[in-house]
């Protein structure tokens, strides 16, 4: 039976793995609108993809370096395999900065916002995370779509750099950056208002990670 990590009313999050999700992440990683504010190029193969999913593993050094795979839970092209699509990614490039991405076919229905929300409540209620004060992301300062995640989500406008870094579609030119933040929660699973009322319905599943 499959395990998640996380669930809320349209989405999973499972923990990434090379066995369960290396072609539904090779759709997204190679399609130009989802990597066009990456530091990464549009990868052209699947051993990229296979590369970017061993190096977005924990490891005894970076603890913290994990990703987890969101799954929509309804896919009615897929039943008989029975092996939901994986829409999007989310997890943390680096300690304690968050980053995501989803297929454009997915794109402006709410499922980034759903999916950071229950990624919120599922990394704030691990143990190994309440060293931290807070969580952090970095959206280009075009990228508005992904600022707007973020301010639904509950992160606050925090500090801006200018060319701070190298986006890959800019040949080599550098991106300015808003970084956000989020205050770890007084406590945690609703007694918390972490976005709007209609998300509180937010639920766990078993924690795989
Ligand atoms: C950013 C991204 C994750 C958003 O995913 P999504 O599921 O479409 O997001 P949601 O539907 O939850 O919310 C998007 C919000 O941005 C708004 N938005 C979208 N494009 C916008 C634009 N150009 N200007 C202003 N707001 C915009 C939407 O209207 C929506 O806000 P609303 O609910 O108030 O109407 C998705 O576009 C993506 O994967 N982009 C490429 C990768 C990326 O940018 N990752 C983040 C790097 S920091």
């Amino acid at each position: 039976m499959a395990t998640y990590a996380a669930t809320s009313p349209r989405l999973h999050l499972q923990t990434l793995s090379e066995e369960l999700h290396l072609h539904d992440l090779h759709l997204i990683n190679s399609n130009p609108q989802a990597t066009f504010w990456s530091t990464k190029k549009v990868a052209t193969d699947i051993e990229t993809t296979r590369a970017y999913i061993r190096t977005s593993l924990p490891t005894e050094e970076q603890p913290w370096n994990g990703r987890w795979a969101i799954l929509l839970r309804q896919t009615p092209e897929l039943p008989k395999e029975g092996k939901l699509r994986m829409i999007g990614i989310i997890g943390l490039p680096r300690e304690q900065e968050i980053g995501y991405k989803l297929h454009p076919d997915f794109w402006g229905k709410g499922f980034m916002t759903e999916a950071l929300l229950l990624f919120i409540q599922m990394w704030w209620s691990m143990e190994s995370r309440l060293k931290y004060d807070r969580l952090l992301a970095g959206a280009d300062s075009e990228n508005k779509a992904s600022q707007r995640v973020l301010e639904k989500a509950g992160f606050k406008k925090g500090e801006f750099k200018r060319g701070f870094y190298a986006r890959a579609t800019l040949g080599g030119r550098k991106g300015d950056m808003q970084f956000y933040y989020l205050e770890r929660p007084k406590g945690l699973n609703g007694e918390v208002e972490l976005g709007r009322k209609s998300e509180k319905e937010i639920i766990f599943g078993v924690k795989d990670c």
